[in-house]
């Protein structure tokens, strides 16, 4: 089992190297692979998520590769390219990379088999599994097909008219990907807006979407046409240092290229709200997905409500923003926060338990979480509950409590942050 010792510090400055974004390596490797020739992705993330993707469309029959330049290529057959894997599908610790398959599979004639980790294992997928069988796809798999392992069987799907259940960008992904195979058109709405990098990239690879408010429809496609794209650097990533940034004395740090997309760029706001000071330059609006640079410094910071509606916009950062209220003045309220309970970890639960080992002041009342600041940290073992935003949260806590803090079991930082280790290091060192 590895761990992470942090020391206090006293100071941060400088530039902060990035991994590229996550749900966007993801779904470059998916659309890609469905769309009819080379799509070359720059900047594609090479974290352990990603790449399970990236093997779960080789087995799928597509040719995926790095060339020399570092870059993805993806040799693309079209909407009907894929074959029949020979071998289990296996997606590790990813969510994103499971759901958003499950859409294209259940437009497949062919037969396959869904598996993941542990973690993955116990994570709902009926959220998935009911709208893909609505839309006609054959789902079986562990209590109703709400859990891993999954077999689907596809093809011919039928458009449908769904009102999402829960604000997820997972489940409105996999919905408007098999839409691409219903005849048709698919339509959902969802209760609060959730990221949109799906209907970003398909429409960039010519699908016919179409978004008002929170309704989004898709139109059955004959084909996606392959293009090549780059690929933001991750804001949820660039969260723990913004707000390492805010919270240890002295710092001003620089984040480059990093993706705004305002469906994911909540965060800013929030901790601007927050008193925090952040200046946003260089914005590049023109691509597909927009991206600037961040510079943060340290900050004094006070209490604020974040309601329900906007949870599904910051769905990733709050752990670190849970960090980030043991400092502000007064009592933060996150509402209603209960899709935190179902991602790698149960995160309110991981978060508090934690918290609470460095003397912080926070509790959870249902799917609220309370935190009463500013509180001095104070150095503690504690543990990742096998959930990378977790450690990443604890070991940027552990920059600002006093003596050493220990992160215990933090391999599941490569899924998504394959550097963060080496990152922290030079921090404290
Ligand atoms: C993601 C959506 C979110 C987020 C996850 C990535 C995506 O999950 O937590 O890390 O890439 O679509 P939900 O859609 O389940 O909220």
């Amino acid at each position: 089992m590895e761990n992470i010792i942090i020391r206090e510090i006293k100071r941060l400055r400088g530039k902060i190297p990035l991994p590229a974004d996550k749900s966007i390596s993801h779904r470059s490797v998916i659309i890609g692979s469905i769309s009819k020739g080379t799509t070359k992705v720059s900047n594609f993330l090479k974290s352990e998520d990603c790449l399970n993707t990236v093997e779960v469309f080789k087995l799928l029959g597509i040719n995926i590769f790095f060339n020399k330049e570092n870059q993805l290529i993806i040799e693309g057959k079209g909407l009907k390219g894929l074959k029949q894997p020979e071998a289990a599908l296996y997606f590790g610790n990813s969510g994103t990379g499971c759901r958003l398959t499950a859409g294209i599979l259940a437009g497949q004639s062919f037969k396959s088999k869904i598996t993941g980790d542990e973690s993955l294992s116990k994570r709902p997928m009926r959220r998935i599994t009911d709208p893909l069988r609505k839309m006609g796809a054959e789902i079986s798999g562990k209590d109703n097909a709400n859990y891993l392992p999954l077999e689907i069987k596809g093809g011919r799907l039928k458009s449908i008219e769904y009102d999402l259940p829960i604000a997820s960008a997972q489940v409105k992904s996999s919905i408007l990907l098999a839409g691409l195979y219903a005849r048709g058109r698919t339509c959902l709405i969802e209760p609060h807006k959730s990221r949109d990098h799906t209907e970003r990239m398909l429409k960039s690879f010519g699908a016919k979407i179409e978004v008002e408010g929170l309704k989004v429809c898709i139109e059955s496609q004959t084909e996606l046409t392959a293009r090549d794209i780059s690929i933001p650097n991750d804001i949820s990533a660039a969260s723990f240092f913004m707000i390492a940034a805010c919270i240890v004395g002295d710092s001003e740090i620089y984040l480059e290229g990093v993706g705004i997309n305002p469906t994911r760029s909540a965060i800013l706001q929030v901790l601007r709200k927050m008193g925090a000071d952040i200046r946003i330059i260089h914005k590049d609006l023109n691509s597909y997905e927009p991206i600037a640079d961040i510079i943060v410094k340290s900050s004094r910071l006070k209490a604020i409500k974040i309601g329900e509606e906007m949870v599904p916009l910051l769905i990733d950062e709050l752990p670190i923003l849970m960090v980030a209220a043991t400092q502000a003045q007064g009592r933060t309220l996150i509402e209603n926060a209960s899709e935190l309970r179902v991602k790698e970890t149960d995160r309110i639960e991981s978060m508090v338990t934690n918290l609470k080992k460095l003397g912080a002041n926070i509790k959870s009342i249902g799917d609220d979480v309370i935190i009463e600041g500013p509180v001095k940290l104070k150095g503690a073992e504690v543990s990742s509950f096998s959930d990378h935003r977790t450690a990443m949260s604890m070991s940027i806590a552990g920059l600002i409590a006093e003596g050493k803090t220990q992160v215990d079991n933090i391999e599941c930082i490569k899924t998504s942050f394959p550097d963060f280790h080496q990152v922290i290091n030079k921090i404290i060192f």
